[in-house]
Formats: structure tokens, sequence, C-alpha cells
């Protein structure tokens, strides 16, 4: 029931509350599984016992048995309150952070997650945390709901737009785990994925120290080739020949001419580009839906200029 190697329902256990969870779970589907078993296998005994013979007697009908109804309302509220109890206490290990928790804001947006911690830094598609650390994740959507799932964590909340949701864990073994989202939020809702990769405290401390400013000595194309992945661009823009996609395709972009859905041409140079990644609904190309979500105020400067660099790269 607690393996931490995971079992055919569960992968492993690697946060705190994943075992409580896990116990609460089998306890649920195991009460279940017996009753469930009562109630054929009995019901089926009495059909076949009771069954119309010649010569049966006629049965007799009874309106109320005192002692048989309060046993079966007492019992199942006992187990009831079991129940309760043991998803209250999970519960609140789950929505009541310590007060050293580590605080870090989640943001999801159509269709990528990004991460901002207390420093400042702002990392896309990937949290990194310490083990065995309290982690307060507060969260928020720029669109629409998004749901933030990490099955290794048994850890899942919806994230809302224009409200935060808060949830807490604290991982018990270092290693890289999968995040999801668990609620549909359009076409490529399930390419919304994103890594939490959980580390040695004093790794930690040393990645969270170190400056998110641009990579000294790494070309700005390369950088910015990062960010198109990071920030999961290449979801709906092909930065390959070819490819259609549901948002225009970035190779040999750069310089040509561009039919707007109003009629009008612009010329794909750095200005509108910028302008494309800050308010995408600005200028939308003819034929395409506006549905690119605005990365005002997410992205830094230096990110950009690399973004813009890597798509004249792309020739
Ligand atoms: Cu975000 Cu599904």
């Amino acid at each position: 029931m607690t393996d931490p190697n995971g079992t055919i329902f569960f992968p492993p256990q690697a946060s705190t509350v994943a075992a409580d969870v896990d116990w609460l779970y089998y306890l649920i589907y195991y009460v279940c599984l017996a009753v469930f078993i009562g109630v054929v296998f009995g019901g089926g005994y009495f059909v076949w016992k009771y069954r119309n013979r010649p010569g049966a007697a006629e049965a007799v009908p009874i309106s109320h048995n005192t002692t048989l109804e309060v046993a079966w309302s007492v019992i199942p509220l006992f187990i009831l309150i079991v129940f309760f109890a043991y998803g209250y206490k999970g519960y609140l290990n789950l929505f009541v952070s310590p007060k050293d928790a580590i605080e870090i804001h989640v943001i999801g947006k159509k269709w990528s997650w990004s991460f901002e911690y207390a420093n400042g830094k702002t990392v896309p598609s990937e949290l990194r945390v310490p083990v065995h650390k309290p982690i307060k994740l507060i969260m928020n959507s720029q669109d629409v709901l998004h749901s933030f799932f990490v099955p290794a964590f048994r850890l899942k909340q919806d994230v809302i737009p224009n409200r935060y949701t808060v949830i807490t864990f604290e991982a018990t073994r270092t290693g890289t785990q999968t995040i999801f989202c668990t609620e549909y939020c359009g076409t490529q809702h399930s390419d919304m994925l994103a890594k939490v990769i959980v580390m040695e405290p004093a790794e930690y401390k040393a990645w969270f120290d170190k400056s998110d400013g641009p990579e000294p000595g790494v070309p700005m194309a390369d950088q910015g080739k990062k960010l198109f992945s990071a920030y999961a661009c290449v979801t709906c823009h092909s930065a390959a020949p070819g490819g259609a996609t549901i948002a225009p395709a970035l190779y040999h972009k750069f310089g040509t001419q561009e039919k707007l859905s109003d009629g009008q041409q612009v010329l794909v140079d750095e200005n509108y580009i910028r302008e494309s990644i800050l308010k995408p609904t600005a200028k939308v190309v003819a034929g395409y839906q506006p549905v690119m979500p605005p990365f005002e105020g997410v992205l830094k400067d230096w990110q950009i200029s690399a973004l813009i660099e890597y798509i004249k790269s792309l020739k």
C-alpha cells in the first residue's frame, strides 16, 4: 500500500502527502469492494434461495425492523467518519502551508507553465524546489481554467484567472517529475506539460542565487531557441520548413511581407515581431485566429531580443 516504487495504479510516492493519499484511496477502495461483493453475492444468494418453487409458502412482507435499520445507518456512519477524518487530515496537509514554506508563484497560460521565485527569477516550464522543504505554490491563470497536477506528489489544484489558488507540498526524493494540466483548456491542452526538478538544498541554493539574465558567451539566437521551446511557442508556431500549424510558421519569415486580417500588409521586422510577442492581437495574420496570449510582463527585454534573433536565424 505504501510502495515507494509505485504500483500498477500509482506512480512512485515522491511527497510527504503521497502515502496518506494512497492509503485513503485503498481504504475507500477495499471498503467499497467488500460492500460490492456483499450486495452482489448476498442478492444472488437470496434470489436463488427464495426462488419460486411449486408448493413454496407465500412471502410475508415485513414493514420494519428497528435493529436492522439502526445497524445499517450507524455502521456506514462510522465508516464515513473514518473516511472524512483521514480525508480532512490530508486536506489540511495540502492546503495549510507551514510558516517557513518557500513561496513560488505559478502562472498558467495557454499552453505553458511558468514559475516566479522570491528573488524575481522567472523560469518557464521548469519548477525547481529543494528536497525535504515545505513549498507553497501560489497559482494564477492569465487566460482560462487550468489545473496543476503532479501525479508523483499526489498534488492537484485548479488554476483560475483573476483568483489565486494555493497548494503546499514537500518533496521526499530528488529527481524529475512531470507536471500536467488536467483541465481541458483548448487545442494544445495535452501539450501543457512542465517538469518539477527536486534538488539537494545546497544545489537549489546555488541555482536560486544564480542570475537569470542572458548566459554569457552563448549566441542570442541559441538562447532564443531555448526560450522558444521553454515558453512552448513551438506548440503553435512551426520553426521548420513546411509545417502548417495553428499559428503562422516562422521559417524564412523574417524580412517578408505579411498579409493581415484587416487587408493591410506589414513587413516582418524586429518591431513587428516584438509587438506580436507582447500584444499578439494588435496585428493578426490573415487566415488565423487571435488565440495567442500576450507575453507583456512575462518576458524580459533580453528574452524578447533573443527570440527575435532566433526567428531571424530561421532560414
Ligand atoms: Cu491548461 Cu489544460
